[in-house]
């Protein structure tokens, strides 16, 4: 007896309290613990198996017309000269594709790409080090090319403008500056944050690309080919579904179409039609719109709070616990893009349509301010 209510009763005060936190999770002011629509790549996504749905040329390549048409004209022109690519930068909100053309310039090019990011070559060597392993020609990707240390950045300069490492032998006044000479390459640098990248190295890159959210036709396509690859049937309306939740984010499509497909897997034997995925979506908490949690917090508050803003950013950070450069680069480009938000030099504005959107009646003062 003396055995038993011992093992027992240690037990008995967690399970009050577990039931205490799975409720807390239900509730709608707590944020998911799984987000499906963050941009940023999962720990999976980074795995080599979703190579195999990376575009791997051109031709695959959907959307973003104006960046392929500047590429296009570029490749071609440097493979009549024999040359190499001039330096890219390309910018934009993460998911949008920015690795993926990297690496299809290089195939174009017919030439190997070396991948980096900024955060590997926080001291000198590395950076050195990298440059003098490049071979003529090669393509070198450096992401979050903004947060490069002052060191490996000056380290950069003579490297792209005249292809050559000025090293340091030695120590205090015996100390001698060397040059290496370095073959052509191309650098192409990957940046969120445009306006964080020192004005030096931007003035360094030849061709400067921002890349653009998707289009939800274009986004269809994506998902379409997706499905093709991973050998799963999905309807017309199926992929438009899926495209409409994406946030105007490649990534973010291919993501919800693996889960859809799970899902359709388990409960029922067939296509991906509209309806299944708008079910396993609904379930999956992702809002018809793509909205998630943090935008749909931000606009409720602005409407209920600030009666539809102007709020300020810090503001929105504190009551969404996310920083303010989140904010700006992930929630806010995409909010802007489907016109739910403003941004207004006294602060940020709900629009009618994110009244519309979470079900709120627009006030009669908001109502005569509109033309
Ligand atoms: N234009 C595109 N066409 C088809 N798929 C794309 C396109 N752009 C991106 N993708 C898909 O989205 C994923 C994320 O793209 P990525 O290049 O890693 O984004 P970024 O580097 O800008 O964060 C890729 O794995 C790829 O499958
Ligand atoms: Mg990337």
């Amino acid at each position: 007896m003396a055995i038993i209510s011992s093992k027992k009763q240690p037990q008995e005060p967690e399970q009050p309290q577990r039931r205490v936190s799975a409720s807390a999770h239900k509730s709608p002011q707590a944020p998911p613990a799984q987000n499906l629509l963050q941009p940023q790549a999962a720990a999976d996504e980074l795995l080599k198996q979703e190579e195999n749905i990376r575009p791997q040329r051109f031709a695959d390549y959907i959307g973003q017309k104006d960046l392929k048409e500047v590429l296009d004209i570029a490749i071609k022109a440097a493979k009549v000269r024999g040359e190499t690519l001039d330096h890219l930068l390309l910018y934009g909100p993460p998911g949008l594709g920015k690795t993926t053309m990297s690496l299809i310039l290089a195939t174009e090019m017919g030439v190997d790409c070396k991948i980096t990011s900024a955060p590997a070559l926080e001291r000198p060597r590395d950076i050195v080090g990298l440059l003098m392993s490049l071979k003529p020609g090669e393509v070198l990707f450096i992401d979050e090319i903004h947060r490069l240390s002052r060191m490996s950045e000056e380290i950069l300069y003579p490297a792209m403008e005249d292809y050559r490492v000025d090293i340091t032998i030695g120590k205090g006044s015996s100390a001698k500056t060397r040059s290496l000479q370095l073959p052509r390459f191309t650098l192409v640098g990957a940046t969120t944050r445009m306006g964080a990248l020192s004005s030096p190295l931007r003035d360094r890159f030849g061709l400067i690309q921002r890349l653009r959210f998707y289009e939800p036709d274009e986004l269809s396509q994506i998902v379409l080919r997706t499905a093709q690859l991973l050998q799963t049937t999905i309807t017309d309306d199926g992929t438009e579904e899926i495209a409409r939740r994406s946030r105007g984010t490649p990534r973010i499509a291919n993501r919800l179409l693996k889960r859809v497909r799970d899902y359709a897997q388990v409960k029922a034997a067939g296509p991906i039609t509209q309806s299944l995925a708008a079910e396993a979506l609904q379930l999956f908490q992702v809002d018809p719109c793509g909205l998630d949690w943090t935008d749909r917090r931000m606009l409720s508050v602005m409407i209920e709070q600030f009666n539809g803003g102007p709020v300020g950013l810090e503001t929105m950070a504190a009551v969404t616990g996310e920083d303010t450069q989140t904010i700006e680069e992930v929630y806010e480009p995409y909010l802007m893009q489907i016109s739910y938000l403003h941004r207004t030099p006294r602060g940020r504005v709900a629009t009618p349509a994110a009244y519309k959107h979470l079900g709120y009646t627009l006030p009669n003062e908001q109502l005569s301010l509109l033309p």
